[in-house]
């Protein structure tokens, strides 16, 4: 029989393609999300790419009693992939409890319903900015820990000591966190992809959407950077990518090949890329010259990072296929189909 899979936040970006893998690795997956930051019809995009169309449960996991409900009628679930989060680092700052009762109520939600009805893995998004501005380069998961810039990504520290000490506490639930690096692109049938609501904070659906002619121009947030073209430096790796490692995590914990009960890795291409360089892998695979400009630093960047993703290659045997252009081609072409179905 199918193992069955939840993966909350599962109609959004990088949920819906784990989806996607999960599906067609043989897994049955069922969706919850409220719909906050994504459409019911991803549901039906992923059921058009894998033939299987998952099932979507529409609700806040804030709310304790639906959440209850659903594991009242779901005993069997194996394994939960926790995606569901508000993600705007610049939100954050202005709305600060808004971030840390979504981000954190939910989480402890989902614990709660994993001590209560026996389920005994997760795995947790989390994010490279834990680390701050490292001091050694590339990163590796043992660097310190540093004081979060901005409520979201103190969300983010949070949740793994949420999660670490529950796992500490329970010795039947299991746990691994993902930090992410800069998840980019879409999938190759262009059904599904990045679609952030109103203006985008993230690069590459800005250049994208400039490329296309609903921004007027990109800026580019300082360049006098300490780095060689004096712009930013960041980890891009292809979201499906991305969506296979979550394939593996919960495999490897459902077949008990994990070595601690909690553990954490970092999941990037282990390339630094400046965002001129960026704009250049994107003006080459989209053959558009991009309207940009130089204009002063954004409060709260890092300066530079990139991953060092030798411990998920190893352990999980995992690492990005997709080169920078092969994902921004696929940015491009996401971009380009869902505009003209809108
Ligand atoms: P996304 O916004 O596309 O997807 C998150 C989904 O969760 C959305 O569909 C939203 O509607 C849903 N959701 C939010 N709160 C919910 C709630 N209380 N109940 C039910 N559904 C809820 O974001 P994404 O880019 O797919 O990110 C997924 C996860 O990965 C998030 O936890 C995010 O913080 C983390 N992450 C993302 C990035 C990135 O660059 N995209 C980087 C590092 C970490
Ligand atoms: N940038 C621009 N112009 C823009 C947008 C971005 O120059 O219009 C630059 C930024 O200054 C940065 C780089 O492009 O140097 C990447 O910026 P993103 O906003 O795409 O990504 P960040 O690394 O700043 O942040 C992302 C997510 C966060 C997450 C973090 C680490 O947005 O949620 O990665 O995972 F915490």
């Amino acid at each position: 029989m199918k193992k069955k899979i939840l993966v909350t936040g599962g109609t959004g970006y990088i949920g819906s393609h784990t989806a996607v893998e999960l599906i067609e690795d043989g897994f049955e997956v069922v969706l919850i999300d409220n719909l906050h930051n994504s459409e019911a019809e991803v549901a039906e995009r992923i059921g058009k790419i894998t033939g299987t169309k998952p099932r979507l449960e529409v609700f806040d996991i804030c709310d304790r009693e639906k959440l209850n409900d659903f594991f009242q009628r779901n005993m069997d679930v194996s394994a939960i992939i926790h995606f569901a989060a508000y993600k705007a680092v610049g939100e954050s700052v202005s709305k600060p409890l808004d971030y840390y009762w979504n981000n954190l109520v939910s989480l402890i939600n989902i614990l709660e319903g994993m001590k209560d009805y026996a389920v005994p893995a997760i795995v947790f998004s989390s994010s490279c900015t834990v680390y701050g501005q490292p001091e050694k380069l590339p990163v590796t998961e043992d660097a310190p820990i540093q004081p979060a810039i901005s409520p979201y990504g103190n969300t983010k520290q949070i949740g793994e000591e949420i999660i670490r000490d529950t796992v500490a506490a329970n010795k039947n639930i299991r746990a691994v966190s993902l930090r992410y690096f800069n998840p980019i692109g879409a999938h190759k049938s262009a059904l599904i992809g990045e679609l952030p609501r109103g203006v985008p904070e993230n690069l590459v659906p800005f250049i994208t959407q400039t490329a296309l002619g609903l921004r007027d121009e990109l800026k580019i947030f300082g360049d006098d950077y300490d780095t060689p073209d004096g712009s930013c430096i960041r980890d891009y790796l292809h979201v499906v990518d991305l969506a296979k490692a979550h394939v593996i995590a919960v495999k490897r914990m459902l077949e008990n090949k994990n070595k601690h009960d909690y553990e954490v890795f970092n999941l990037g291409t282990g390339q630094g890329v400046s965002v001129l360089e960026a704009i250049k892998s994107f003006e080459r695979v989209s053959g558009i010259k991009l309207k940009y400009k130089i204009t002063g630093r954004r409060a709260g960047d890092i300066e530079k990072i990139w991953a060092d993703p030798s411990f998920a290659n190893r352990e999980l045997g995992w690492k990005t296929l997709s080169s920078l252009d092969e994902a921004m081609k696929t940015a491009w072409e996401w971009e380009k189909a869902v505009r003209k179905k809108n």
